[in-house]
């Protein structure tokens, strides 16, 4: 069963196509190792006691997979999941709502846990730690407050910004998972495992290069597929190779290594405003106009990931291989070392 998230029109297309690629298990989820052996042990464990499982915190970059591995867990759970997310629960009464029809061991899975307002996440505190919720009936001095008991059930809370989670919340999760972005091989698995589901043929250089393209993102490599595919049959008689993959992967003006706008704006930011850094979080968000944290949080494990940005003690630096990529040239005494010991 499933409830509580509207979403528009202009999104059915888009959601209908992910959630047909979307793996059911955890032996179907690619990648991701120790965080599914953690989890495998935490539902086999609580399968086994007959308890809710543990409270689970899904934290990482868009796209990789938080809100299928909720599905995934109530699915292994053999329980059933409600939905909602903190920009939906926007008063204490949506919260009490949807906590009193929960479910004994049900999931109860919260996307965007770090919208939720001050007082529902308080509220849910309690809800978390005593299965209970405090309600305050009548006003003024009769006023009296009603404990309802909720029965014992599983949250799942999603994030892509675990920097904004306060401390009381995180520590009433069990488990905190984080989320990393996937490798080229994982990636081709995924692609692979999409292109079959879709009943599209593509060969192995070319899901290669819709997987390095993809931003080291399932969501990104499902939709380049899409596009890909698209293509492929209008030019290409159906069939997805390297050569079809790069015209039309090219065509959509998709970077090679599948950076967006931002990632660019970052890297020509560090690169050509300050010649290579180090140059400080903020002063890079500044200039793309972008919040510290998400640049640090969403957009930095990736240029980290391919080798184009370090962090230093000083700040972020570019990497000789951003130098190569973005063809600027280095500009003697400005960021990078100078000399060397044995001139
Ligand atoms: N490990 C994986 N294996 C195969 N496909 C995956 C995997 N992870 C994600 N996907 C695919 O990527 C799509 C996006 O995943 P999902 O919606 O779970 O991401 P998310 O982390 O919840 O993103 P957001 O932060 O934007 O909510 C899914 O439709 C699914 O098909
Ligand atoms: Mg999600």
């Amino acid at each position: 069963m499933e409830r509580g998230i509207a979403s528009s029109s202009r999104q059915d297309g888009e959601l209908q196509f992910e959630a047909a690629l979307r793996p059911r298990t955890l032996h179907d989820f690619t990648g991701q190792t120790k965080l599914k052996e953690n989890l495998a042990i935490a539902i086999e464990a609580a399968r086994k006691r007959g308890d809710a499982m543990d409270h689970v915190l899904l934290y990482g970059p868009p796209g990789l997979g938080k809100t299928t591995l909720a599905y995934i867990i109530a699915a292994e759970l053999g329980v059933p999941i409600d939905l909602t997310s903190g920009p939906v629960l926007q008063k204490k009464l949506d919260l009490t709502g949807m906590l009193s029809s929960i479910r004994e061991k049900q999931v109860f899975f919260v996307d965007e846990i770090h919208r939720l307002l001050p007082d529902v996440e308080e509220m849910f505190y309690s809800a978390l730690e005593d299965f209970r919720v405090d309600i305050v009936v009548g006003a003024g001095p009769g006023a009296r407050t009603h404990s309802l008991p909720v029965p014992a059930f599983t949250a799942i809370g999603a994030t892509t910004r675990m920097g904004m989670i306060s401390a009381p919340m995180r520590g009433r999760f069990g488990l905190l998972l984080r989320l990393n972005h996937y490798d080229q091989a994982e990636l081709v698995r995924i692609v692979d495992r999409s292109a079959a589901l879709l009943e599209v043929s593509v060969d192995g250089p070319g899901a290669e290069e819709i997987a390095r393209r993809a931003r080291g993102t399932p969501r990104i490599a499902n939709r380049l597929l899409r596009r890909v595919r698209d293509y492929a049959q209008v030019r290409a008689a159906g069939h997805i190779d390297l050569d079809v993959a790069r015209t039309a992967l090219d065509m959509l003006e998709v970077d090679r290594h599948g950076l967006d706008e931002v990632d660019q704006k970052i890297m020509l930011t560090v690169l050509v405003k300050y010649g290579g850094g180090p140059v400080g979080l903020n002063t890079i968000a500044a200039s793309v106009d972008e919040e510290a944290d998400t640049i640090e949080e969403v957009y930095e494990p990736y240029l980290m990931q391919l080798g184009f940005l370090d962090r230093t003690p000083r700040g972020r630096r570019a990497t000789d291989a951003a130098f190569d990529y973005f063809k600027i040239p280095r500009r003697p005494g400005l960021g990078m070392p100078q000399g060397s010991l044995f001139e």
